[in-house]
């Protein structure tokens, strides 16, 4: 089953917008897999955006990431790399639509709340780095119809 790298950033703590987002993702049908809440240290964040190294908001990216506690979960669910990039929305929140969590909760790019993995490939590497100890490997009792 597909599996997807959610993490909640600082803002998104500090705003008390872990239950809410959390909410979207179960409401959907979407099973929580792994899910911790930890501070990391600018080499951790440099390797999780290691791809952005050469960006210009790069070391920008990196303090807003390292500026406090992160919510770091992995998701399942048929298509939950894509589906979940649809839950959260368009990475610049100027541009995401409403009833999305970015179009609903933020307003900059630079402090846009959360962060989904972008492909399949993506999440696994994320998921690696982000749960090295590995994930609770658990099957919900209810009929495999009902989401
Ligand atoms: S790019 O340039 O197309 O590769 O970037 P993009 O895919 O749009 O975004 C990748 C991540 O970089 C973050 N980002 C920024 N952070 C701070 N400032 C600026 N200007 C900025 N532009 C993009 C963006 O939120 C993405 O982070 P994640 O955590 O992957 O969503």
């Amino acid at each position: 089953m597909e599996q997807t790298f959610i993490m909640i950033k600082p803002d998104g703590v500090q705003r008390n917008l872990v239950g809410e987002i959390i909410g979207r993702f179960e409401k959907k049908g979407f099973t929580l897999k792994g899910l911790k809440l930890v501070s990391v240290d600018s080499a951790f964040a440099e390797r999780h955006y290691a791809d952005l190294s050469a960006k210009p908001f790069f070391n920008a990216l990196v303090e807003y990431i390292v500026s406090g506690p992160v919510v770091a979960m992995v998701w399942e669910g048929k298509n939950v790399v894509a589906t979940g990039r649809k839950i959260i929305g368009a990475t610049n929140p100027a541009e995401s639509a409403p009833g999305t969590i970015r179009g609903d909760y933020a307003i900059d790019i630079g402090r846009n709340v959360i962060h989904g993995s972008d492909a399949v490939e993506s999440a696994r590497k994320e998921i690696a780095l982000w749960f090295p100890e590995g994930i609770a490997e658990w099957r919900s009792s209810a009929h495999h119809w009902i989401y």
